[in-house]
């Protein structure tokens, strides 16, 4: 048994294919070894899900209890990873052990034992405590090279680090890339996402014993960052039929499909609320369009959505995750436009009339389809579905054709395109600060603009159900703050002065108050500049021009 203190930094690993491998050191089961195989979506999906099955949290008392705690797991099973992490401003101890086999798993759930406390509900789930001994520590089989892995596992780095890190940086195209290498998902925030997601399978599996809980979104997707939130769906059928003869009664259904899964979404919440440790604040949501349960999951401090729909939110982020996996700027640009929009106030937590981060990857994903003035990055979604496979045959509950090819190492075309990150990300300002959101649709099927079937202010096709507007909810106000906010961003990456210590994506993170301040100063500082700035704002003066005597000047 040995375990490398694992290194946080993440290979980048550059195939020569145009694909982008990111391998951590250590992992061996999902991350691929090989620098130019990419491990198709759903097969790393089922690769996190089998180690989720072979893996337990314990809650320990410090860092150090990884001895004792090997000791014991090891008198069941063989333990091949720990990691530990903390969480909570007074911190509580965790360390997740990885077992070689599920029966190591089944062997320590049944030689667990329950809390004596009278008012506790036995449950058993893969969330334990370890009870500390007073019996001495005996002859371990403490290896010398045995180290245990500290990984931040729920730790999201402080602002001003991030700050910081950036300033250090020579060019923008080089702060995107720490950005992203800083504040993306680790190893660790994933391997939790998973048991999270096997702990709602366990809890039902006594009458569904073939249920599965898929996780989407941008836990999986490529896209997430430390503490993203966890969006979950749960199948209580996930196995194909076999011709037997003997078939199980079962309750007939009846009301609408959509009452029905609201009233399920509702049991499920119940079970979460009563029984299943760990989870807080459990909220319903049943009147929305997909009816959900959202949670707090306090022992590893992540937020859940759970719903019980069908597979297309797991499809669109198969989607998402080969776009990302295509070129390796794809998601250093998109965590940098996300973290714009979220530093400008064009999106936040709470849904509303603004934008999400995925209608706003999906614009960014759009303009990498066909950037104005240079080559495709990424291809349209119909390139990928003409190269479909029988293998990539994919059809939801309800009908939706998600079929497109799947596994990029039989994709062998090679973008031209040769942009800089910078020119991308001040391309993308430029493009939609003059995008005539008024008459066009984005499609990501053929990668074109179209006229908008109906008026909604701002129109993004889903491109898996094209029917249906991804950004029906953003109103015409956000349509025309992201316009202004994507202009002052294309300003300020051109027009910057590399001297001052808030530079290149700094500037740009700025918000709009900070950033009407800074502009009026640097109007006021350089006069011979006002002249491009009333050109790039004028349809905007009352915004910008708030300081009279500057409108006067
Ligand atoms: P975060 O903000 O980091 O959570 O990003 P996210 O990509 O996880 O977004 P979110 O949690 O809002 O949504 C999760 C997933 O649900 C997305 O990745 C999409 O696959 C899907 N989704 C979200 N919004 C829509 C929508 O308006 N229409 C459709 N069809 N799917 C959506
Ligand atoms: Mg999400």
């Amino acid at each position: 048994f040995h375990i490398n203190l694992r290194s946080h930094q993440y290979r980048q690993l550059n195939s020569g294919s145009g694909f982008q491998n990111c391998t951590q050191e250590g992992v061996k089961d999902v991350e691929t070894e090989e620098s130019n195989k990419f491990v198709p979506f759903l097969e790393r999906i089922n690769l996190r899900r089998s180690e989720s099955k072979r893996s337990i949290l314990v809650q320990v008392q410090s860092a150090e209890s990884y001895k004792e705690l090997y000791t014991c797991c090891s008198t069941v099973g063989t333990v091949k990873n720990m990691f530990h992490y903390t969480t909570g401003v007074e911190p509580m101890h965790f360390i997740l052990v990885e077992f070689t086999k599920e029966s190591d798993v089944l062997n320590i759930l049944s030689t667990s034992s329950y809390s004596d406390e009278s008012q506790a509900v036995p449950t058993q789930s893969q969330f334990l405590w370890f009870k500390a001994s007073n019996r001495k520590l005996g002859k371990l089989k403490q290896n010398k090279s045995f180290k245990l892995s500290i990984q931040n596992g729920t730790e999201i780095i402080a602002e001003s680090e991030v700050r910081d890190k950036l300033r250090q940086c020579r060019t923008v195209s080089d702060q995107m890339n720490v950005l992203y290498d800083i504040t993306k998902l680790n190893d660790v925030g994933t391997r939790l996402r998973y048991l999270i997601a096997r702990q709602i399978e366990s809890m039902v599996s006594g009458m569904f014993p073939y249920a599965s809980v898929y996780p989407f979104g941008s836990s999986v997707n490529g896209y997430g960052k430390m503490g993203c939130d966890l969006d979950l769906v749960l199948r209580l059928m996930d196995k194909k039929q076999n011709d037997s003869r003997l078939i199980f009664h079962s309750k007939a259904t009846s009301g609408s499909d959509r009452s029905i899964n609201q009233r399920y979404v509702e049991a499920i919440g119940d079970q979460i609320y009563l029984f299943l440790p760990g989870c807080s604040q459990v909220r319903r949501i049943l009147q929305a369009r997909i009816p959900i349960i959202k949670y707090h999951h306090q022992l590893t401090d992540v937020e859940c959505d759970l719903s019980m729909t069908n597979m297309s939110g797991v499809y669109m982020s198969d989607f998402l995750y080969i776009m990302g996996e295509l070129d390796d700027r794809v998601k250093p640009l998109i965590f940098t436009i996300r973290k714009w929009a979220k530093e400008v106030g064009l999106t936040n937590m709470s849904p509303g009339r603004w934008m999400t981060n995925f209608s706003l990857t999906l614009l960014v994903l759009a303009f990498l389809q066909k950037p104005p003035n240079s080559q495709p990055v990424l291809p349209s979604l119909n390139a990928l579905v003409k190269l479909a496979g029988p293998d990539d045959k994919y059809v939801t509950a309800d009908g939706i054709d998600c079929s497109f090819l799947r596994n990029l190492n039989k994709y062998n075309t090679r973008t031209k395109n040769r942009e800089t990150l910078e020119s991308l990300l001040t391309e993308f300002f430029e493009y939609y600060s003059q995008f005539d959101f008024a008459s066009k649709a984005i499609s990501l099927n053929e990668a074109v603009t179209l006229t908008k079937p109906e008026f909604s202010a701002m129109y993004i096709i889903n491109p898996l159900e094209r029917g249906l507007n991804v950004s029906k909810n953003v109103s015409l106000e956000e349509v025309e703050r992201f316009r202004q906010e994507a202009r002052n961003a294309a300003w300020m990456l051109q027009s910057q002065e590399k001297k001052i210590p808030n530079w290149g994506l700094l500037s740009v993170f700025e918000n709009r108050a900070k950033m009407d301040f800074k502009l009026n100063f640097a109007i006021n500082a350089k006069h011979s500049r006002l002249m491009n700035v009333k050109t790039l704002f004028d349809k905007e003066e009352e915004v910008v021009f708030k300081n009279e005597e500057i409108k006067q000047e």
